[in-house]
């Protein structure tokens, strides 16, 4: 293992940037801070205070809030809020923006999904957190849409943490992907793995089946194709769904395959939000020599019209893309 802490391995890669200020090191620190807090009561729950079960609330997404979503959301729109970093915050369990008084604001805009797989949260299974950085984009003080609805492409870095079996800090600041363990005895993150690489193909899909009934032709398509017997292909291809999206992407991202999650007749745009989920993750996957798309498009070119507008997902292997692809259309 390389003794390299985090903090050391992106103030050396902001060294590297021209014109870098040590601003973004200063925000990723309180990132990871925030990571290890999260990690903390998550390695905790069912142990101290009680952090498992429901929070009573329902969000804007629609859904039941857990306990721990709330935490895990609060502890990072107050460490983030106050690194002095940031203009605004966008949340998948805040329906308006936070915005920072201009007094204590910096230049990037903060976009997170605070508690990612919060279905697995009481079976204790992988779980984590999912964010992008932004740069303001408009003049002056004001936070304006132009700030709020940028494309993927437009992103500054992005990351996640998974909570299992050991605490993950992947991220990518557009030079490679990088990931770093936590220590929990030391609570430092070092440095595990440098520029990762997705293989090419491999012989995995992740979607949950249980929605093929709603699916169009082609999804239905496509997974019947991945399912068929031939050797020359190497199919069939293996299942895996854990549910947790960070945990499905990070296999995906060092075993090879495809992870999909389709739009249907129920829900056109599917189920994963465009900013918090797959734009981060593409940008992760694209650094790592891998592709991810609506189907159609390349998920980066999307300009969102909503902070939480959903999109279809299909990320993964280049070559498996590009076979989903010929199938879907
Ligand atoms: P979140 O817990 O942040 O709301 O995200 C849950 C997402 C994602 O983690 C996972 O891929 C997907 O929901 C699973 O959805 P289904 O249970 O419909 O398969
Ligand atoms: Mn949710
Ligand atoms: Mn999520
Ligand atoms: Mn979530």
């Amino acid at each position: 293992m390389d003794r390299t802490t985090l903090v050391q391995f992106i103030r050396r890669q902001e060294k590297m940037t021209p014109g870098a200020t040590g601003e973004f090191t200063n925000l990723m620190n309180e990132v990871l801070v925030a990571a290890k807090i999260v990690s903390l009561q998550v390695n905790n729950a069912g142990l101290g205070e009680d952090i498992l079960g429901m929070s009573g609330r329902v969000n804007v997404q629609g859904e039941e809030v857990q306990k721990l979503d709330d935490y895990a959301n609060s502890i990072f729109i107050k460490l983030v809020g106050e690194s002095g970093n940031i203009c605004a915050i966008t949340s998948e369990e805040n329906e308006k923006p936070v915005i920072i008084p201009p007094d204590r604001a910096g230049k990037y805009i903060f976009m997170v999904d605070p508690l990612d797989g919060s279905s697995n949260i009481d079976v204790n299974v992988n779980i984590g957190t999912i964010f992008a950085v932004y740069r303001k984009q408009s003049p002056g003080l004001e936070v304006t849409d132009d700030d709020l609805l940028q494309p993927g492409t437009q992103q500054v870095a992005a990351g996640y943490i998974i909570y299992g079996p050991s605490t993950l800090f992947v991220y990518t600041s557009g030079n490679g992907v990088h990931s770093f363990t936590l220590d929990p005895a030391l609570g430092e993150f070092f440095l595990s793995t440098q520029n990762m690489k997705i293989p090419r193909h491999g012989s995995t899909y992740s979607v949950n089946e249980g929605n093929s009934q709603n699916w169009q032709e082609p999804q239905k398509n496509l997974v019947h194709y991945l399912k068929e017997w031939d050797e020359a292909t190497e199919r069939p291809y293996k299942l895996r769904y854990i549910g947790s999206l960070v945990a499905d992407f990070h296999r995906t991202l060092l075993k090879g395959g495809i992870f999909m999650y389709p739009g249907d007749k129920k829900s056109p745009q599917g189920k994963l939000r465009y900013a918090f989920e797959a734009a981060p993750l593409a940008m992760i996957v694209e650094n790592a020599g891998g592709k991810a798309t609506d189907g159609k498009q390349r998920i980066l070119d999307i300009r969102p019209t909503d902070i939480h507008q959903r999109v279809p997902l299909y990320i993964g292997s280049s070559d498996d893309l590009d076979r989903a692809h010929t199938l879907l259309g």
